[in-house]
Parts: structure tokens; sequence; C-alpha cells
């Protein structure tokens, strides 16, 4: 049983295959007590003990803790507990304090329904066919304020993680404001442990940092209405030894787009209380007699051996358990997208011959980014206006899809649904449809104001139109971007009091233009993308199973890039594409064979201008292609083991491995080369050691001068040799130089 109970010891616990999480009731209040390596099997209500050792300030009169250092499964505001609040509540009276106390823990099978203010279900994880998930539920209450708090903790059978999430209910009779309502609240004892973040910038997403934990609040977050590119909706806790396969690390991951803060709030005694939450600074929920307010599910995973074994909990969830598209199981089209090669300078004419290079080359899908619409020439204008611009597409987006169909390419095109151009026969027609704040001068961003998604009408007329389009010219793609923070916030349909709402509300809305149009065009591909990847995050990876990793696509920044998504996203999600050289964000010059060994990810294409490359070039392209038909499986669905990171040297280096271990790809990457460097052996890992592997191939690039020993296609090597003295590796002999090979379990 993953989750057991003791109601009378008031003793709860949640196993995954290699942790326990605890909860012990005392003098009314409810404490998580462990969670780390699985624990033994004792009689359950002995376990109470584990509360014994938490570190205590004085007590309390009446009480034997303090709520001042005393693991509270749900902490608030206001009463004593001065570290970061999981529930933060202005009543109508003005005071913040209040205290729930536990009333009932109750278990019932699947997840928990967790509606949105429009009814909506938040984006979630499930059970697939065949799995079981269960769920304990703890109700807490605070009698006085008539709150009532459910703290919902659902575990899926198999997976090392546990999804937690909170709904509140205000049963008084006065209208409650809430600040604050966090999704999870979880102690570790975290003396000589580290942080580790993913921040970045726009071109430099995702970027790990690791931080010794010290005493003090450390939040990271994102006020911006989507979760951003500064901080990823994760962060991690790891044992100082803490490496890919050794040491102990705890995930905390948000399944939400807009707006977060995780706290790691460290006391005196070395104790850290990490709260996840999607409420940022200025949020502010008027909550109404009888109405419930739920928090997005946060992921929680314990891996005690290794960062590798964290992201693995992720990957498999997040890969199998989290997307609903049909498309996330299925192999995704070799696209070929028009913006770096083009830009907005194009027309009918010009997509066609790039569409005609395409010819023998094996790509699928033809991809017409932004440009399409209204008078779009620039990104001064339009946004909104999701109507063909004739002037360039005089036979409109139809003729251009048939165009396309004629040449066996399937159609997709770029939107940006919540954005609006003041220079747009929409912002004309509708000036408060736009976020801004009244007789305040608009802050534009990237010449673009954010378009109101909290509102009906606006909600309506997006689905409307991008239906229309999609309808119109059968197309099998949509690229859905988000190009600006949200700023100036103030929305019309909301009053006064509700202003705080906005951003989750406007999160809710996008969800829900989402929810209707993927679920109306089940058969057409959406990938995500906010400026590359400004909101990689789990909420939009429920919708699309792929998501545009970064505009930076220079190989080698690629591979950084990828490196740090791994830590918490699977590979099926990376859309990644081969771009010119030298490259548009870097001015690095490459090797084609590198751009394209380099892009190698779930979902793959080319953003360049086909019809510039030298026959050499293009004629390569039906072999790439060819080669990433033979290997996409392995990434898409594969297990993954980063095995050398491009932050620590010159050299990238990963595996991945077939579930049933059957098949694996092994990716090398060398950057610069050097006179003379000595050779080295790199151990694999993943595979089955008892079987012998056959290399069905080995490609490399055109400057590695193999060495003998590096497996040849048709050597045949054992797991455990591969995973025990390894491959030795080859020498260089120019920059930018790999090599990929494929195993197959005989
Ligand atoms: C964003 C995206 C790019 C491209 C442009 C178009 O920057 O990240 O891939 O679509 O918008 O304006």
């Amino acid at each position: 049983m993953p989750i057991t109970l003791d109601a009378e010891r008031g003793v709860y616990r949640l196993d995954t295959p290699d942790a326990s999480l605890f909860y012990v009731v005392r003098d009314g209040f409810l404490f998580q007590a462990w969670w780390g390596a699985r624990a033994g099997n004792r009689e359950l209500g002995s376990y109470a003990d584990l509360l014994d050792a938490v570190p205590r300030s004085p007590p309390m009169p009446g009480c034997d803790w303090s709520p001042d250092s005393s693991p509270l499964a749900l902490p608030c505001a206001g009463s004593g507990d001065v570290k970061a609040a999981a529930v933060r509540i202005v009543f109508a009276d003005g005071t913040v304090s209040a205290r729930l106390r536990f009333l009932s823990a109750e278990l019932s099978e699947g997840f928990p329904a967790l509606p949105d203010s429009l009814g909506n279900p938040l984006p979630s994880l499930r059970a697939r066919d065949g799995e079981k998930a269960s769920t304990l539920t703890f109700t807490l209450a605070d009698t006085f304020r008539k709150l009532k708090a459910e703290l919902r903790l659902t575990l899926i059978e198999g997976h090392n993680a546990i999804a937690s999430s909170v709904v509140l209910t205000n049963e008084g009779d006065e209208p409650i404001r809430v600040r604050n309502l966090a999704s999870a609240a979880i102690y570790l004892p975290s003396g000589g442990m580290d942080q580790i973040t993913l921040s970045g910038s726009w071109g430099r997403e995702r970027q790990p940092d690791r931080q010794p934990v010290r005493r003090g609040l450390r939040v990271i977050g994102s006020d911006r209405g989507f979760s951003g590119h500064a901080f990823n909706p994760f962060t991690a806790l790891v044992t100082a030894d803490a490496g890919e396969r050794s040491g102990k690390a705890w995930g905390f991951s948000l399944v939400w787009s807009g707006d977060f803060a995780i706290s790691v709030d460290t006391d005196q005694f070395d104790v850290s209380r990490i709260v996840v939450s999607s409420c940022g600074t200025d949020f502010s929920w008027r909550l109404e007699p009888g109405d419930r307010l739920a928090s997005p599910q946060a992921v929680l995973a314990h891996a005690p051996r290794g960062l590798g074994d964290l992201s693995r909990t992720y990957h498999r969830l997040y890969r199998d358990n989290l997307c609903v598209s049909a498309f996330a199981d299925s192999p995704r089209p070799v696209l070929i997208n028009n913006w770096e090669g083009t830009y907005f300078d194009f027309d009918h004419r010009r997509l066609v011959s790039l569409m005609d290079a395409c010819a023998g080359t094996g790509i699928e899908l033809f991809v017409l980014d932004d440009g399409w619409f209204g008078r779009r020439d620039n990104d001064r204008t339009s946004l909104g206006d999701w109507t063909c611009d004739r002037k360039k597409l005089p036979g409109g987006l139809e003729a251009l899809a048939a165009d396309a169909q004629k040449r066996d390419l399937r159609f997709g095109l770029w939107f940006e649904p919540e954005m609006i151009s003041p220079d747009s026969d929409l912002y004309r027609a509708h000036p408060d449809w736009a976020v801004t704040v009244p007789d305040l001068e608009p802050q534009e961003c990237r010449n673009q104001l954010v378009i109101d998604m909290t509102r009906e009408d606006v909600r309506r007329y997006l689905i409307d139109s991008i239906a229309r389009v999609l309808e119109g010219a059968g197309v099998s793609y949509v690229k859905w971007d988000f190009n600006r923070p949200l700023t100036d916030i103030f929305s019309a349909s909301l009053g006064a009091e509700r202003q705080g709402e906005f951003t989750r509300r406007f999160m809710e809305g996008t969800y829900a233009v989402m929810r209707e149009l993927t679920a109306r065009f089940p058969r057409v591909l959406f990938e995500g993308c906010a400026s590359g990847g400004g909101r990689y995050d789990p909420g939009m990876l429920y919708f699309m199973p792929q998501f545009w990793t970064s505009d930076d696509t220079d190989a080698r920044e690629r591979l950084r890039i990828q490196w740090g998504t791994s830590l918490v996203y699977p590979f099926s999600g990376m859309s990644a594409h081969v771009s010119a050289s030298p490259n548009h964000q870097t001015g690095r010059v490459m090797p084609f064979d590198f751009r394209c060994a380099a892009a190698l990810t779930g979902s793959f294409g080319y953003e360049l201008d086909l019809t510039a490359l030298d026959t050499g070039e293009l004629s390569a392209i039906a072999g790439q292609v060819a080669a990433w038909k033979r290997r996409e499986r392995i990434v898409r669905t594969g297990d993954f083991w980063r095995l050398k990171s491009p932050f620590e040297g010159n050299e990238t280096a990963w595996i991945f491995v077939l579930p049933d271990k059957s098949e694996a790809l092994f990716c090398f990457y060398r950057e610069m080369n050097a006179p003379n460097p000595g050779t080295g052996r790199l151990s694999l890992d993943g595979l089955d050691p008892d079987s012998p592997y056959r290399v069905e191939e080995t490609e490399t690039s055109v400057g590695l001068g193999l060495l003998a020993g590096f497996p040849a296609a048709g050597a045949l090597l054992y797991g455990a040799d591969l995973m025990g003295p390894g491959i030795a590796l080859p020498l260089s002999r120019s920059d930018w130089t790999f090599a990929i090979i494929r195993f197959r379990r005989v």
C-alpha cells in the first residue's frame, strides 16, 4: 500500500519506490515529519516519534512546540510562525492570524479535480491506463476564522514523486483576501546542502545554478505574469556530494505557467522550509463566502541516488503522465520554419521557393512564422488581426497551404494569441482589450501590449479567429508564442478589489483558450514558445507536447540549454532546429554536421534559408533527416543519462536508453580541439550490464579521427564493459566534432 494511516496515533505515511513521506498529528496540528529515504516497516503508529527529533524553539505556553520552528504542514501567517507562510489571508477585520488545525484525513483513488475559477481543471498529472494513483487528503480547519484547507497528496504507484496541492474554502460569511495559497510546504534538514535552480535569460535559458543553502530566506520566482526566462518554476535541494549518480536530491516543480514563488527559508536549526506557490508578490484573491480556491500542483520528487535519478523521475512523469495531446506519444514531423530564413521579408513566391528546396530532403512540415497577418512587415504592428495579409500572400493562406500540399508538405502557422499591437484594427476597435492602467501611458515591450485574457469576449474572439484560420487553411501545426511580460496590470472586467487576481485569472484565461483549441483541433500539433523558452514549464507541456527551447539556435549554446533543461524536462518536449552559420544570435561559425548533431531532440527541424545552402549542404539534409528518423524514438521515449557536462569543460556527453534497455543512443560532442590532448575513456550508463549490444551505426563528424577501439558499426560490446571501462574517446582534427553511436541489444 503506497499510503497507510494510523488515525488513532495520527501517523500518515506515503511511500514511493525510493522514499517515504510522513505526517504526524500532535496537539491537534498536522506536521510533516520526514521526507527522504524509504523507511522500514515498524508498526506505523510508532513513527510518531519522528516528530520528537524535530528541533524547536522554546515552547509556547500550553503547547510543547513553537510555530516559529515547527514543521507545520500548512503554516499560516500571523500566528507566531515567522517563516515563509504557505497560507496568508487578510480577514474582513483586517487581521491576518489563522490557525489551521487537523480535522480529518481521507484516502481516495485517482487525482482529485483541481478546478480553476472558470470551472476548468488546472493542468495536472494523471495516471495512465494500467497505473494506479492514490490520494491522501488532509482536511484542516480554523473554526474561529471559518476557514477550511484541504491538502491533497497524490502518488502514482511506481513513480518516485508526489503531487501536492491545496484547496481553500471560505466557510465564513464575509469575503476574505487570500494573499498566498501555496501548493506545498516541505521541511528538510538542510545543513551543508546545496540548492539548484534553473535560471537564465533570453537566449540562455535554464542554466543550472548551484549554491549552498544559507540561513535566511531565499525566494526565486516570477512577477512577470508568465514563468519567464529568469527562473524556471523548479528548485532542488541536494546533499553537498550530489552528482549525477551520487548523493541525495529533493526536487520541487510547479505545474503552472504564470507568476510563482519558491521560497527556501532556512532557520536557526538549519532546517529549510520550502514553500512552492503560484502566488506572486501582488497576488490578492477575494474569496467570497462559500467559494473555493485551488492551488496548482507541485510535484515533489526524491532521488536517493543523484541528480540523474531525479531527472529521470521528472522525465517519466512529464513525458508520460502530463501532456493531454495525442502527439505526446507519437513521432513529430521534421519541419522547416522560415523565421531565421526570411524574418518578415517574404511573399508567396519566396515561401514557395523554400518549399521547393525541401524536395527530396524528407522534411515533412512547412511552418510560416511571424508576419503572415494584418500588415505585419515588422514587429510594430497587427498582433490581434489574425487574418491573412493579402499583399504578401495574394492567394491567401489557402493557396500557400495548397502549394505546400502539392510538395508533400504539411502546413503550420505562428500565432501570438495573448498579444495586441496598438497599431492594429483590433486595438482600434477595442482599446479596452489591452492590459493598461487607465490614463497611465502604456508600457510597450517589443512594440506590443498584452490582451486581457481574463475577459470572456476576448477569449471568444481569439478562439473564433484562430479556429477560422486553422480550418480555412487546413493547418496542422501551431507555434503559440508569447513575447512580453505583463506590466501595468488592470482589467476593466474586474473591480478595484479584484485587480490582485489578474495574473492568475490571465493564466486561467490562456489555459481556457488552449484547452478549447487543442480539444477542437486534436490533429494539430501545438508547440509552445515565449521569446524562445521563456514559458518552458509543466503547465505549458500539459497542453503542448513540445516547446521552442530557446531563440538561441547556436549549437554550442544549445548543448548547455538542453543540459540544463534536462534537469527536469524530457527531450521529448524540446524543440531544436538546425540554423545558419554564422549563427544569428552569436555570430559563431560552425560546421553543418555539428549543428545538426546538437539539434537531436524530440522535435527536430531546420530554420534557415534552404535556397542559400550550397549543394553539398542541401544534399546532406536527406541523410540527416533519415538519421533522425532512425533515432527519434530512442530520444523521445528513452530514459536519459547525463555523462559529461558542457558547463565543466569542452565536452558534452549523454545517452538515451529505451526503458526496456533494448536500444541506446550515445551522443558525444567536443567543442574546441587542442594539440596532443591525450586520450580518455568515458563510462556509459543505463544499459543492461549482462547483455551484449551491437553497434548499429556510428556517425562521426568530418573532423574526428577515430581511435582504434572506438565502437564502429557491427562491433559487439557488453553493457557491463560499456558502463565500466567504457569507450575510448576519439581524437579531433578540428573544432566542433562529435560522435553518435546507436546500440541494439542482441
Ligand atoms: C519570438 C520567437 C521566435 C520567432 C519570433 C517571431 O521571438 O521566439 O522563434 O517566432 O518571436 O516574431
